[in-house]
């Protein structure tokens, strides 16, 4: 049986052979965000994805991530290490409603956040992250919008920006909707010295309590800016070995439920076994990548924030 180290080293080996970059989410497990070549927020690891000259990209995140960075790269084998790992989120759109819906309002223009299919990319005028939300939106100039899937960002982007209407698809996050008033009250409470850091998934009550609201790398670079040494953090509980690294002499209190178990699916052993076996590709047809890739391209285009 493999150590943990010895683990992290035959991956890294096999990486160097196989001509292969290992792309991992924050929400990743430490051991994994350690061994990677790049570790970003949904954004950082597009870009990365589409720059690469890697023969292959082993994706560490779920499965609309890997899908992405097969739309960006589409000549690449892009491996997901455990295909169960899926964003529900993702799956709360459906493609076939999305275009029906365009018929009727031609002229609204369908921004859709990356946590989508690519069936519903290819839907979508122009695609955006947490990082990105409210300059994409911005780019379009349109006095109305259809935001999907996450409600709660599409309301976060509304209230930044009063003078678009920004109709929101009904789905969420689960992870970020269970974040309670609550239970960040009473970190609050706790902890009066913290500053508290959370993500647009949350719900718009959640958002009226933090000092700070951004995607995870908005988080890790505000950590760093920030002269609290102190910080409550609402989003999944993978970003703080980052957030540690960052700021080795704070503390942070994580705000419950902070985990997502569909990111903690795939383990390092996933990531070698990949590697060996190169199982799983993503495959795409070529018409619906050419159709996807669009409103990817267009959102790498818009200058990021933070
Ligand atoms: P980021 O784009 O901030 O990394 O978020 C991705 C995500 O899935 C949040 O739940
Ligand atoms: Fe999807 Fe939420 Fe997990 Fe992010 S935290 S991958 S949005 S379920």
């Amino acid at each position: 049986m493999m150590d943990l180290q010895q683990l992290q080293t035959r991956v890294r080996a096999l990486l160097e052979e196989r001509n292969a970059v290992l792309l991992a989410h924050y929400y990743q497990t430490q051991d994994i965000q350690q061994a990677s070549d790049h570790l970003g927020d949904s954004l950082e690891l597009a870009l990365q994805a589409s720059k690469t000259d890697a023969d292959i990209i082993v994706f560490a995140g779920v499965d609309f991530m890997a899908e992405t960075a097969k739309l960006v790269n589409p000549e690449k084998m892009v491996l997901h290490p455990n295909t169960r790992a899926q964003c529900p989120m993702a799956s709360m759109v459906d493609p076939v409603a999305l275009k029906r819906i365009k018929e009727k309002s031609p002229d609204v223009p369908v921004v859709a956040y990356v946590n989508t299919s690519a069936a519903v990319k290819a839907e979508s005028d122009i695609c955006c992250t947490s990082a990105n939300s409210v300059e994409v939106v911005k780019s379009l100039d349109a006095e109305r919008i259809i935001f999907v899937p996450d409600s709660n960002l599409g309301l976060y982007v509304s209230r930044m920006l009063p003078e678009v209407d920004v109709i929101p698809w009904p789905g969420f996050c689960h992870v970020h909707q269970n974040i309670k008033v609550e239970d960040v009250l009473s970190l609050q409470e706790l902890y009066p010295a913290a500053e508290t850091l959370i993500h647009p998934e949350a719900t718009p009550m959640v958002l009226t309590l933090a000092d700070f609201v951004g995607s995870t790398r908005g988080i890790a670079k505000r950590v760093v800016d920030s002269s609290a040494d102190e910080f409550i953090i609402g989003t999944e509980e993978g970003l703080v070995h980052h957030l540690k690294g960052l700021r080795p002499d704070a503390e942070f209190y994580v705000v419950p439920p902070g985990l997502c178990p569909n990111m903690k699916r795939i383990t390092l052993l996933d990531i070698y076994k990949s590697l060996e076996s190169l199982e799983t590709p993503v495959e795409l047809d070529r018409e619906l990548i050419a159709r996807a890739r669009r409103p990817v391209d267009l959102m790498l285009k818009i200058k990021r924030r933070a």
